[in-house]
């Protein structure tokens, strides 16, 4: 496999990198995630403030689905962005059981009353489930038509859905498959990534630390020593290397959403790169998509 491109993501007016969706505008490279929020009442106000933190240093792709927190998430996010909802770019999805035509209509109006929004940004479709793709396609097109949404996506989605996808009237305006990335899961650097650059789909990495798994690790520490960073924010410009892969690292605590922010400035050298290499070796042949 060819080398992986290094940092050169196109820059916002606020100096964040950017990455272009197929229909030309771009978003932030690095946003927040939200799986886990909205579990405990306890730790509300600490989500909403990590959320609104992020927001301040540019983290303004929020990343939510209606199955977080059993719709909880959305109404954090809907508390995190108010006053400054114009300023962020919402993602949501909507579960593989609700994804019919009618379904994926209902399931969008619920998440936005949530969201306190009349419009979701981006919506996916969280994984494949039992209802035919020409289905969910079709409520995402009304919902499209209804101003709902903007733009319609998909998640865990590996080559064979996305060509199943692509082949369907109107399945090239996918604007992104959200997917699990990191040094731990490089598996869709041996076909789904390159099939998805080619046809001008970025990626949108989930679990980019791992959940937490990779913060011990021997290798990523030595690596951020020599940065004198921690070991999420090496994982983190690991996986933001690529300016055309947006990263979505989930925080709810102030200090590491502005150690996240942070791991825009690192730029990882090429030695840097030759021990996570050998450390989390790229697959050598394809294979299927994990997910989390
Ligand atoms: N489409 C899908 O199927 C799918 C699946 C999984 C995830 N996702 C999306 O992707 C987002 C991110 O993935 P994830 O939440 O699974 O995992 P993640 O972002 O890799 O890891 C989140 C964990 O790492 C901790 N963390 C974050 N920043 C840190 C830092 N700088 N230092 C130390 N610890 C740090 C968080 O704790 P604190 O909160 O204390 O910082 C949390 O425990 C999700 O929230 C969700 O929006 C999508």
């Amino acid at each position: 496999m060819p080398p992986l491109p290094i940092w050169s993501s196109a820059m916002s007016e606020f100096s964040h990198p950017t990455v272009r969706l197929p229909s030309g505008e771009r978003v932030p490279q690095l946003g927040q995630g939200t799986w886990g929020m909205g579990e405990s009442v306890r730790m509300r106000k600490d989500e909403v403030a990590a959320l609104r933190l992020g927001i301040d240093l540019g983290l303004t792709l929020i990343d939510t689905a209606e199955m977080y927190g059993d719709g909880v998430a959305e109404e954090i996010v809907a508390e995190a962005v108010e006053g400054r909802r114009d300023e962020c770019f919402i993602v949501s999805k909507v579960l593989p059981e609700n994804s019919t035509r009618a379904g994926t209509i209902a399931a969008c109006e619920r998440s936005l009353r949530r969201l306190k929004a009349d419009r979701i940004d981006l919506y996916l479709l969280h994984w494949r489930g039992r209802p035919r793709l020409e289905e969910t396609l079709s409520g995402f097109e009304a919902l499209s038509d209804a101003g709902a949404i903007r733009y319609w996506g998909v998640s865990n989605f590996d080559i064979k859905d996305m060509e199943e996808l692509c082949a369907l009237e109107g399945g090239t305006a996918c604007a992104t498959n959200q997917v699990l990335y990191n040094l731990r899961r490089r598996g869709i650097e041996a076909g789904l990534l390159s099939w998805c650059r080619g046809r001008g789909i970025p990626i949108m990495a989930y679990s980019p630390i791992e959940q937490g798994r990779l913060l011990r690790d021997r290798v990523l520490t030595a690596v951020a020593i020599r940065h004198r960073a921690t070991t999420a924010q090496i994982a983190l410009a690991w996986a933001l290397r690529q300016p055309d892969m947006m990263v979505i690292p989930k925080s709810a605590t102030l200090e590491h959403v502005r150690e996240n922010r942070a791991a825009l400035d690192i730029r990882l050298t090429d030695q840097d790169l030759a021990e996570l290499d050998r450390a989390f070796p790229p697959p050598k042949r394809p294979r299927p998509l994990e997910l989390l």
